[in-house]
Order: C-alpha cells, then structure tokens, then sequence
C-alpha cells in the first residue's frame, strides 16, 4: 500500500511575476496569456510521486498586490514549504523576494520549512537576451546566502515547473 504524506506550500512574490501561472502549469499543464490577479488567496491540490510515496501538495496561492500583504503571514506560518517567485525581468521583484525570504527566516517556522527562491519568465530571456535583469549567478548567490534552493522557469514553456515542486517533495520528506 502506498503512503500519502500532505505538504502545505505558500507561494510569495511580487504581483503579476507568474505564482498563479506557476501552480496551474503543476496542477493542470496549463497557461493563460492574461491570467487575472489572485484576490487574497487560492488553493489548489496536486499530487506528486517520489518513490514509494505520494506527496500531497496543500497550495497557497497568496496575491502579490500590496493591499493584500497583511494577509501573507497567516499563509507562511503553518506552512512547510514557500516558494518565492520573482520575474526575472523586473528588478523590483527580486528585491520584493530578498524581502520575503527575510520575513520566513524571521516570521516563520523556517527551520522546518523547505524554501524554494524562484526567478520565473524564462522564456522571455530565452527569446531576448535584453530582457533578463538579474543574471542567473546573482539568483544563486541569494539562494545560497539564504538557504533556499534555486531555478529559474517558465510556466509558459513549462521548463522547470515539475522540477521545482518534485525537489520539494523530495526535500520534504527526507525532513
Ligand atoms: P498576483 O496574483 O497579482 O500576485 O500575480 P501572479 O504572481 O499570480 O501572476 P500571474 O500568474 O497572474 O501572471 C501574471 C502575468 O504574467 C499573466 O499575464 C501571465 O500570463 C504572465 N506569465 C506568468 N508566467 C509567465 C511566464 O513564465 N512567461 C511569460 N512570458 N509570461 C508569464
Ligand atoms: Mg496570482
């Protein structure tokens, strides 16, 4: 019989820098040109197998609005793994993430927590070189200052999505 081990991940990040997109590629292989902004919050389920074990994601997906940020940390507080996203083509984003990954250490449980620093829109590097405003080293110095694991994606192209959260998972459980 196969065990069933529930995970509950908050998704951060500055509005518009793709967290919804991100969690409908995981959950439903799907994109949408304009998604419209998460109002407060969603959640969404997915399962993901890691060897003999189903994790089962338990997915907060906060908005990036300002007017919603108060309502972030009653997200992250019980949560067991973040995944903060920036748009690697806007620099505001990265320093909004830095921000976030800051208030996990000091906020949350985070030594429990599995936190996954996310630089999203790669398809538009990919495409236009000019577009990409924060170098790839630069990701991965902050994900190493911090503790968090690191890639960069595309939920339009779906590079790196499945990877990210099967990381996770895998992460998760050998906690
Ligand atoms: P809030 O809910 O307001 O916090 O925004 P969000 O972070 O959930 O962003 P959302 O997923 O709604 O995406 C914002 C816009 O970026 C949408 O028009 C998406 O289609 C687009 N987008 C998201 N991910 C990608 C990506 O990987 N590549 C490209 N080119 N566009 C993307
Ligand atoms: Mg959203």
């Amino acid at each position: 019989m196969s065990v069933v081990k529930s995970i509950k991940l908050v998704l951060l990040g500055e509005a518009a820098v793709g967290k919804s997109s991100l969690v409908l590629r995981f959950v439903s292989n799907e994109f949408q040109e304009n998604k419209e902004p998460t109002i407060g919050a969603a959640f969404l389920t997915q399962r993901c197998s890691v060897n003999q074990t189903t994790v089962k994601f338990e997915i907060w997906d906060t908005a990036g609005q300002e007017r919603f940020a108060s309502l972030a940390p009653m997200y992250y507080r019980n949560a067991q793994a973040a995944l903060v996203v920036y748009d690697l083509t806007k620099p505001g984003s990265f320093i909004k993430a830095r921000h976030w990954i800051k208030e996990l250490h000091e906020q949350a449980n985070s030594a429990d927590m599995v936190i996954f620093l996310v630089g999203n829109k790669l398809d538009l590097v990919e495409e236009d070189e000019e577009q990409r405003k924060i170098s790839r080293e630069d990701g991965e110095a902050l994900a190493k200052e911090e503790g968090c694991f690191f890639m960069e994606t595309s939920a339009k192209n779906s590079i790196n999505v499945n990877d990210v959260f099967t990381k996770i998972a895998e992460e998760f459980l050998k906690k």
